[in-house]
């Protein structure tokens, strides 16, 4: 009885010990440092740059979709800007995210970055303390051109008081931080930039580096990797399943002409709490959308069919 409980004392003893250490462990883990270049990019106050950037952070790139809470149809319909204030919650099973203040307030948004440390922070996914940001946004292969853009239009905008609360992690969220959480920067060399026209080229670009349709509609595991087949759907996005956009007969738009394709766009959102963020993507150009269409047409086509839950 006595060695019993002295084993069992030595088992509580080792527990502790393993416990403090994982917990010391996952604590300094928290805010591991990494390094990144910082890429040459200068904002400018071109108005036509500028504006390009407002159709990319509006459209294209739906960074509108993450980074205002409100309604921003009503807002564009009205010729105004979209104030970016970020706060937008997403509740995940590592615990709750909030995006953040991208206006140029110098307090509560990005007035004090340089434009190379929010250029860094979207291609290389380090911000400039050095700590990884969460892979939210997956414009690391984004051109010079657009980013350049996209950070001259963040800069044109009115600064908006708004503190975002800070983000709350659970247990797994710490382990996850800890562990798994790195900076995901492009795949390769970035290019300066990309012509704009209605190639299966440029709605490649679209659709993978700016307007994200693969990053729902390929199907990925916990972790955000990807394991399905191309843009063959499969992913339940809450409640909603990614659809096939593979040319093939099993295809969501098989059949679909190319006119059929923007139309569908036109219309916006159908189902009022789809996930895909159709209300920035009907705004896209016909060039935009033919180019996504012809590059849809260039990929392989795979058979799969998912029950379509909509609510
Ligand atoms: C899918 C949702 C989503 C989209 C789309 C999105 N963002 Fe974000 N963004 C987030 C979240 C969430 C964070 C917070 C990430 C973190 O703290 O690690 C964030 C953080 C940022 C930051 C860091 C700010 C700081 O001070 O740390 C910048 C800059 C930014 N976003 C710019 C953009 C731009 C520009 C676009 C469009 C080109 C965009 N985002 C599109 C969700 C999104
Ligand atoms: C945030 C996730 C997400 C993103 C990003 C996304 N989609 Fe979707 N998509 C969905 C889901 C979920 C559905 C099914 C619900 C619906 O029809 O709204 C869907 C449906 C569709 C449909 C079928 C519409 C219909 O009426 O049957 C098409 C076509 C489509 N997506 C194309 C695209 C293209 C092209 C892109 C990129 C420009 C894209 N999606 C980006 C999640 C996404």
């Amino acid at each position: 009885m006595k060695r019993f409980k002295k084993i069992l004392k030595w088992t509580g003893i080792v527990l502790l010990v393993l416990i403090t250490v994982l917990s010391i462990t996952v604590a300094a883990r928290q805010n591991l440092k990494y390094d990144a270049p910082y890429p040459n990019i200068k904002a400018s106050t071109d108005t036509a740059v500028i504006n390009r950037g407002r159709h990319l952070v509006y459209t294209t790139a739906h960074c509108i979709n993450c980074h205002y809470r409100g309604n921003a149809d009503s807002l564009i319909d009205l010729d105004k800007d979209v104030p970016l204030t970020g706060g937008v919650e997403f509740e995940l099973p590592v615990g709750n995210i909030y995006s953040k203040n991208i206006t140029p307030d110098m307090e509560t948004g990005i007035g004090k970055r340089t434009d190379a440390e929010i250029a860094r922070m979207l291609r290389y996914g380090v911000r400039p303390d050095g700590t990884a940001v969460l892979d939210f946004m997956p414009f690391h292969n984004m051109t010079d051109e657009d980013l350049v853009s996209i950070i001259s239009f963040l800069r044109s905008q009115t600064p908006v008081q708004n503190k975002v609360p800070d983000h709350k992690l659970n247990v797994l969220g710490y382990l996850v931080k800890a562990f798994m959480v790195k900076p995901v920067g492009p795949t390769g060399t970035v290019a300066k930039s990309i012509t704009r026209d209605s190639s299966a080229t440029y709605g490649e670009y679209l659709a993978l580096h700016v307007s994200e349709c693969n990053g729902c509609h390929t199907r990925r595991d916990m972790s955000g990797g990807y394991i399905g087949e191309p843009f063959a759907g499969g992913n339940d996005i809450e409640g909603y399943m990614s659809v096939n956009l593979t040319p093939d007969s099993t295809g969501r738009i098989f059949g679909w002409s190319k006119q059929n394709f923007i139309d569908r766009f036109r219309m916006g959102k159908l189902y009022p709490k789809s996930p895909m963020p159709w209300n920035s993507f009907k705004r896209m150009s016909d060039t935009e959308l033919t180019a996504i269409y012809n590059y849809l047409h260039t990929v392989k086509p795979v058979k799969a069919v998912y029950p379509l839950n909509r609510q």
